[in-house]
């Protein structure tokens, strides 16, 4: 397309104010201008922005989800404390996915770390154990464990293969991490990089901000604009054509993820659910997390900000909070709900707002870094799709022994950094060794008393055998 055609499209769509510096660009600035406009529908942008305003716009008026809402019911309800009769049997019929070849794993990690705050995609961060393990090679060593454990178990070589969703940020450097690093023991084939697609950040008048003049103020679509790199990338084929059956999806900040955990994969194939959320017990109300429950008879997640503090507070017989199940974005999907969610439904997800603060280049040509939020990043949420299954069900795990992300840089607070990812993960440790017998002495070799904090369940620990002390 030249220049004066694609002007007049973006004119006729608002947004020729892209092409206002044209003039004084270099050659090589041109060139990137013209292939980012070319790979972009601004109609389709236009469109993206209108409904997710619209949806921003009216949930403060619609009728309070308070109302509407439903606890998750018992029945579609595994839980690793209520549920231990099942424990063994859940983690056998997994092994046996996963030694038939049927189990693959789904990571996200497209995001940007804005908050932690590194250059460089956040699965490569260290977070300070003495081994100085990143998080890609913790993940890649647990899968690398359970093919083992598999093996062992039913005596068949498998392989558990492991897609990545990068952003345009962030794949280049992570194709090249591990590269570097021999795909920390995996094989190269096995590991499939896609990249998902970038949406521009708009004003709040839906004007498309420029970081540049020559560069659109680009962000990846969310963790849920997986559904759409799923088709765009030939994905899900793939994983038809290696015999995948189940893809368990996470995110790449928790160090603690039990990467194709088999309980949780056996749980969900013995209540043959076509979608599965694992969830962590929400402790107190006003816990900023996302619960998973029913709306209208329909799951998804209600964020805490949507519900009324009286809403939060409430509780069941047994005194826990009755709206609990929080949402820890670790998903259990069959290939078949995904192939129909990307051919049926992902054009039905809306984007979802986030009012930021962007930088941009004003009609003067200046950078400009707003002290308030300007404009809006349009996003999915790889959990809009709950409400699209045929069998839902949750799986409450522990959190110490399950969760614990890193968001946020140390210095920034206290919460979710570098320091509590390490200190989750080793405290963990330390219980497996107290679990096992063992004993810690200190500097002086004098045995330090030993105060398990966790229960052991299934025989112990089963995959996360990383050795970081
Ligand atoms: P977060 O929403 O916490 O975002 O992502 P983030 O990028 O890690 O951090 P901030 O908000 O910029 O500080 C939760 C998970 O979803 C993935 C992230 O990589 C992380 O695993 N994600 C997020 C994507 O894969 N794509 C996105 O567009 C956004």
């Amino acid at each position: 397309m030249d220049v004066a055609t694609l002007r007049r499209s973006l004119s006729e769509a608002g947004q020729d104010h892209v092409l206002q510096f044209w003039d004084d660009l270099s050659l090589e600035q041109q060139t990137i201008l013209l292939e980012d406009l070319q790979s972009l529908d601004v109609r389709e942008l236009n469109n993206f922005f209108h409904k997710a305003m619209d949806g921003f716009s009216v949930s403060p008026n619609q009728e309070k989800v308070d109302a509407r809402m439903e606890a998750v019911p018992r029945d579609v309800l595994g839980s690793v404390t209520r549920d231990r009769e099942h424990l063994r049997d859940w983690e056998a019929q997994g092994f046996k996915q996963i030694s038939n070849g049927k189990v693959a794993v789904l990571l996200l990690a497209g995001g940007q770390g804005t908050r932690l705050g590194v250059s460089y995609p956040k699965g490569m961060y260290d977070v300070g154990l003495p081994s100085h393990k990143c998080l890609f090679q913790i993940q890649a060593e647990r899968i690398l464990k359970l093919q083992k454990l598999a093996k062992e178990r039913y005596g068949l070589q498998c392989t558990i293969p492991w897609y990545i969703m990068t952003s345009g940020r962030t794949m280049e450097s992570t194709r090249e991490f591990f590269q570097k690093h021999q795909y920390f023991g995996l094989k190269e084939e096995n590991i499939i990089l896609f990249q998902q697609a970038m949406l521009p950040a708009m004003s709040f008048e839906g004007k498309i901000l420029m970081e540049e003049k020559h560069k659109l103020s680009m962000a990846p679509d969310g963790n849920g604009g997986l559904y759409r790199a799923l088709g765009a990338h030939g994905i899900l084929k793939d994983m038809e054509q290696r015999g995948v059956e189940y893809i368990h999806v996470y995110c790449v900040d928790n160090i603690l993820v039990k990467v194709a955990d088999p309980v949780f994969i056996g749980f969900c194939v013995e209540k043959e659910a076509d979608c599965g959320a694992k969830v962590v017990e929400k402790m107190n109300p006003t816990e900023p997390v996302g619960v998973v429950c029913r709306v209208d008879g329909l799951y998804q997640v209600v964020e805490y900000s949507e519900i009324s503090l009286a809403t939060a507070q409430k509780r069941s017989a047994d005194g826990r909070l009755m709206y609990n199940a929080g949402n820890i974005a670790n998903h259990l999907f069959t290939l078949h709900f995904l192939q129909k969610v990307v051919e049926v439904h992902e054009p039905q997800l809306q984007h979802h707002v986030a009012l930021k603060k962007i930088p941009f280049v004003d009609t003067n040509g200046c950078l400009i870094h707003p002290d308030k939020p300007n404009g809006v990043k349009m996003e999915k949420f790889v959990f809009d799709i709950f409400q699209f299954a045929n069998k839902f069900v949750v799986f409450e795990v522990l959190r110490e022994e399950e969760f614990s992300p890193l968001k946020n840089a140390d210095s920034q607070n206290g919460k979710d950094n570098p320091s509590t990812a390490r200190h989750a993960l080793m405290s963990l440790h330390h219980c497996w060794v107290l679990n096992a017998g063992g004993h810690f002495v200190d500097e002086n070799g004098t045995r330090i008393p030993a105060i398990p904090l966790h229960a052991n369940r299934v025989n112990g620990p089963t995959q996360d055998h990383t050795q970081n002390k």
